[in-house]
């Protein structure tokens, strides 16, 4: 028995904010951020919505893909950084918003690992049979957490959602998920703001990600590396059995990096960086779902998901779409 995606969908607010509206607010300039990040633009959500906001519409696409209703979701877990409230969990909202009563709903705090964190737990209630129709999601507001004096990170994040239904299947679908986390690198990306932690100082600037970026940059591109090496070994496949690689979209030059260790040409490879940003949890959702709508991801497809980010946590799919 496998799990299997039955339908993708995504969602971003429609406010863009350019690298040139950027170039007013802080220090910078579009040349460095497209040359260091690929970043042109990203989506920024509107005052009165929130991270389940944009997870709800998401959610709304891929449940219409699969061609179930609502009512048939009977799992529902959404990665995200960003979550609407300490409680009722993100999970809730969502469910409650879609009409759904009863199944489990809950969130998951990885970070940009988060979507893949969640399919993975997702992939076991649904091929142990306990889920019929799982809905996962990965949604952020990052813009929220985001510290608009710092050139050094605010020219970086978006906000965005995106989700999936999984179904049981006796066809292959998700093939194997591998999920690692080291907290000892958790100085160098972080929020530090939290519930039982509370920083001193500006609250509004000691809330936002701080992050030591060339130092991730080095430890992204050598754990990715190492995550998509093990992904296909514990499947004994070569690279060249791979139709698509879904990373998660931080910046295209670590992107770029993980196709070059895969021996991946840049056409098998999904990037939405450049106009999303960096959307933490809901990037690999996000553009897998753009993949498979713009035509380019076909059923039968062999795709390589990957996610690293803060704790640090990183993870890996290997999934015939
Ligand atoms: O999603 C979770 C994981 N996150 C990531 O994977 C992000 C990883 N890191 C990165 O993507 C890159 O490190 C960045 C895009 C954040 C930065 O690129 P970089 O090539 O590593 O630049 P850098 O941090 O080494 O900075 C180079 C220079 C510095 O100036 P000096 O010290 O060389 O004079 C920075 O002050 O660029 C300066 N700088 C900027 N200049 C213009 C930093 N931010 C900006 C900016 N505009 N926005």
């Amino acid at each position: 028995m496998y799990s299997r995606i039955a339908g993708t969908g995504h969602y971003v607010p429609e406010r863009i904010l350019t690298n040139a509206e950027l170039e007013k607010i802080v220090d910078t300039t579009d040349e460095w951020i497209r040359s260091r990040s690929g970043i042109e633009q990203r989506h920024i959500a509107a005052d009165d919505q929130t991270t389940a906001s944009l997870a709800i519409e998401a959610a709304k696409r891929a449940i219409e893909a699969a061609g179930i209703t609502p009512g048939d979701i009977d799992f529902l877990v959404v990665g995200t950084t960003t979550p609407d409230l300490v409680f009722p969990n993100v999970g809730t909202i969502v469910q409650e918003a879609l009409g759904i009563h009863g199944c489990a709903a809950f969130s998951v705090e990885a970070a940009c690992s988060g979507f893949i964190y969640a399919l993975s737990i997702a992939d076991k209630f649904v091929t142990s049979g306990e889920s019929k129709n799982a809905l996962v999601i990965g949604a952020e507001t990052l813009s929220r957490i985001t510290d608009w004096t710092d050139r050094s990170t605010c020219v970086l994040f978006g906000d965005g959602a995106g989700a999936v239904v999984l179904q049981p299947s006796t066809e292959q679908g998700i093939i194997s998920t591998h999920l690692h986390a080291d907290g000892q690198y958790k100085d160098l990306l972080y929020a530090p703001a939290g519930v039982s932690k509370r920083p001193q100082g500006d609250l509004n600037k000691e809330f936002a990600i701080h992050m030591q970026g060339n130092e991730v940059f080095k430890l992204a591109v050598k754990t990715l590396g190492a995550v998509v090496k093990e992904t296909l070994e514990a499947n004994s496949l070569d690279h060249e059995a791979l139709d698509w690689l879904v990373p998660h979209q931080a910046n295209k030059r670590i992107i770029e990096a993980t196709a070059k260790r895969l021996g991946m040409p840049m056409e098998k490879v999904i990037l939405t960086v450049a106009k999303y940003g960096n959307t933490s949890a809901a990037s690999v959702p996000m553009a897998l779902d753009v993949a498979v709508r713009d035509g380019r991801i076909k059923r039968g497809d062999l795709l390589l998901a990957e996610a690293f980010g803060g704790g640090f946590t990183w993870g890996s799919a290997l999934i015939r779409f």
